[in-house]
C-alpha cells in the first residue's frame, strides 16, 4: 500500500510516497525502509562527520535512565504545553502534524502520543527526526506509528507549512527551517536546561561548576507566546542510574565518571525551561 507522507525528499524536496519497502519521490529518488520501520533521509552532504549526532553509549544511557521516570513530570508539562497549543474543533479535522527535531531515542514523543490517545490514528501525523541512527533506531523501537527518520534539524526532510507544532528539546535548532515546515498558526515548543539543571551532580564533577543554562532563545522569525520553568529534586536510587545520568549528558565527554563510583544514591535538582514560539 502506498501513502502520503508529510517527508520531503532531501535531493529534489518533492512528496515523499511510503509504499512497502521504500519511500520514493516522483523524480525517482529512493530510500530504503529499515526492517524497524525508520528510514534515512541524511544525505552526506549534511553532516560533517560520518557518526553525527549522540553516541550510541550516550542514547543506551539516556533510554535506560529517562525509562525509569525521573523527567516524567517534565515531559507530563510538555504533553499538557503541546496539548494546549494543538488545533481544536473544526481545524483538527483535518488531522494534526507533530515533529520532535532532535527526538533522541523517543522518550518524549513516544509518550506525547500516548497522551493523544483520543485522536484516530488518522488524525494524528506524528514525526521524529534525529541526526544519529543509533537515536532512530530505538525510537522507531518504541512506536510503529510515527514516522521516523534519521536526517539533521538544519536539513529538516518535512515539506513546507504542514506542521502544528515542532518539539524541540536540548536539541539543534535552526529557525529558519522550522519556520518553513511550520503552519502559519503552528507552535515552537522549545524545552532547554535552565540555570540550576542537575547542578549538585556538576558540583560533585567540576571544581567551579558555572550556573549557566541553556538558552532556548529563538530570535529570527518568531515571537515568544509563553514561557514556563519547571524544577524538582530527584533521588537517584542507585549506581547504574547515576552513571547513565552522567553518560547520557556532555559532562560525560569530559569529565571523569570514577569520581561517581562510589556514589549509590544521589539527589539532585533538575531545571527545564520550556518556551512556546509563533511565527512572525
Ligand atoms: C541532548 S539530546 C536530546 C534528545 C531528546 N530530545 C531528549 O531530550 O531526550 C540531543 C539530541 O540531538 C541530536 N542532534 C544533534 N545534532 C543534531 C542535528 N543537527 N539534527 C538533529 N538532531 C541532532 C543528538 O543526536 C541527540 O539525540
Ligand atoms: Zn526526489
Amino acid at each position: 500500500m502506498h501513502r502520503e507522507t508529510l517527508f520531503q525528499c532531501p535531493n529534489c524536496t518533492k512528496a515523499l510516497i511510503k509504499g512497502e519497502k521504500q519511500y520514493f519521490c516522483p523524480s525517482g529518488h529512493s530510500f530504503d525502509i529499515a526492517r524497524k520501520g525508520y528510514v534515512n533521509l541524511l544525505l552526506p552532504s549534511h553532516t560533517g562527520s560520518a557518526k553525527p549526532g549522540d553516541t550510541k553509549e550516550m542514547l543506551f544511557s539516556r533510554r535506560e535512565f529517562l525509562d525509569k521516570g525521573y523527567y516524567e513530570a517534565f515531559s507530563n508539562k510538555l504533553n499538557d504545553i503541546v496539548l494546549s497549543v494543538l488545533p481544536t474543533g473544526k481545524e483538527r479535522g483535518e488531522g494534526v502534524s507533530i515533529l520532535d527535531a532532535g527526538c533522541g531515542e523517543g522518550y518524549y514523543i513516544s509518550r506525547l502520543k500516548d497522551r493523544l490517545k483520543d485522536y484516530q490514528n488518522d488524525e494524528l501525523n506524528l514525526y521524529g527526526i534525529d541526526v544519529a541512527k543509533q537515536a532512530i533506531h530505538y525510537a522507531a523501537g518504541r512506536d510503529k506509528d510515527t514516522f521516523f527518520a534519521v536526517a539533521s534539524n538544519y536539513h529538516v526532510p518535512i515539506m513546507d507549512g504542514v506542521m502544528d507544532c515542532i518539539l524541540c528539546i536540548f536539541a539543534p535548532r535552526d529557525e529558519q527551517q522550522f519556520r518553513r515546515i511550520l503552519k502559519p498558526a503552528g507552535r515552537l515548543v522549545v524545552a532547554a536546561p535552565g540555570p540550576w539543571h542537575l547542578y549538585s551532580l556538576k558540583k560533585v564533577l567540576y571544581e567551579n561548576p558555572d550556573v549557566i543554562g541553556q538558552r532556548g532563545n529563538v530570535y529570527e522569525g518568531f515571537k515568544l507566546l509563553e514561557q514556563c520553568n519547571v524544577h524538582y529534586n530527584i533521588l537517584l536510587k542507585s549506581k547504574e542510574d547515576i552513571l547513565n545520568l552522567f553518560m547520557m549528558t556532555p559532562y560525560s565527554r569530559h569529565a571523569e565518571k570514577d569520581i561517581l563510583e562510589s556514589l549509590s544514591e544521589y539527589k539532585t535538582e533538575v531545571d527545564f525551561n520550556i518556551f512556546v514560539y509563533q511565527k512572525t
